[in-house]
């Protein structure tokens, strides 16, 4: 493979993507069209939907108005996608897991939500989307974790469990997909520009400055495009020979 070929090894094929219309999911969708792939983002909000579709290149693409932790209903999703397209490449769970809180505000429910979004659902469109593929084409798994699951950060007790749970599936699912042509690998991200910081803003102060001020992501906030491209090259040709692996985007925070 040429560097070239970078540019055109997405083109024509299919994605799925959850969490699609904002932040790094958003920002997967909208450059995966970009490179002339076909993409079916999923997210609940039918607003935020057709923005991010109108946004996206022209391609054969579906926006999927679905809640993920509706968990028994993935697999019509999933066939419905297969019917669309016939195959399917890639999928990344870009669905977040959890919201911060404080221990005394935390609850069996807040647990639970966290992992039903954050992980539950991921080794169920796993299930869903492997089960039904082209057993001779390559079907490159991504899930977005956190470094909140290796950090000490405080308030994240739920969301840090399900980031965890996440990357451990990553590790076995990749296992379990060792001699096929199934890879399955994680984006490990530190604080991220997007809409989501905003229930930590209110926990911790503006947290862009927090972090350069205690040094604990001496470069800031990420861009979420800058995320979103490490899920795309991981969902690429040249990330074959990668499964199992959680790749840090840190902005320099020691995760
Ligand atoms: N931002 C950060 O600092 C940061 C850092 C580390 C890791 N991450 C991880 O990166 C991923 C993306 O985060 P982000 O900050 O880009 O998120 P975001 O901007 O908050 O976007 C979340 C997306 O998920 C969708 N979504 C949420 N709950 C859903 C559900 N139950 N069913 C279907 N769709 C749902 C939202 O759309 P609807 O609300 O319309 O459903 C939206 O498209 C998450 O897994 C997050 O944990 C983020």
């Amino acid at each position: 493979m040429t560097i070239n070929n970078m540019n055109t090894e997405y083109s024509g094929k299919n994605y799925i993507i959850t969490g699609g219309t904002s932040g790094i999911g958003r920002c997967i969708c909208l450059e995966l069209s970009y490179l002339g792939a076909n993409v079916a983002l999923i997210a609940r909000n039918q607003e935020r939907l057709r923005q991010t579709y109108e946004k996206m290149s022209a391609g054969n693409h579906a926006a999927i108005s679905f809640d993920v932790n509706d968990i028994s209903g993935i697999s019509g999703i999933i066939d419905n996608v297969y019917v669309q397209y016939g195959t399917i490449d890639g999928f990344v769970h870009c669905v977040g897991s959890g919201e911060a809180s404080r221990l005394s505000r935390l609850s069996y429910d807040k647990l639970h939500a966290a992992m039903l979004s954050g992980y539950y659902a991921f080794v169920e469109f796993v299930r869903c989307v492997a089960g039904k593929r082209n057993k001779a084409a390559p079907l490159r798994i991504v899930s977005i974790s956190s470094a909140a699951s290796v950090t000490h950060a405080k308030h994240l007790t739920a969301y840090a469990a399900a980031k965890s749970a996440l990357e451990a599936a990553t590790r076995t699912l990749s296992a379990e997909f060792i001699s096929k042509k199934v890879t399955v690998n994680a984006v490990r991200p530190a604080y991220v520009r997007t809409a989501r910081l905003a229930t930590v803003n209110e926990l911790t102060g503006d947290i862009e400055e927090h972090l350069k001020r205690t040094g604990f992501q001496p470069q800031g906030l990420i861009e979420p495009e800058d995320a979103a491209k490490l899920a795309i090259y991981l969902l690429g040709d040249a990330a074959k020979s990668i499964t199992g692996m959680v790749f840090s985007i840190n902005g320099g925070a020691q995760c």
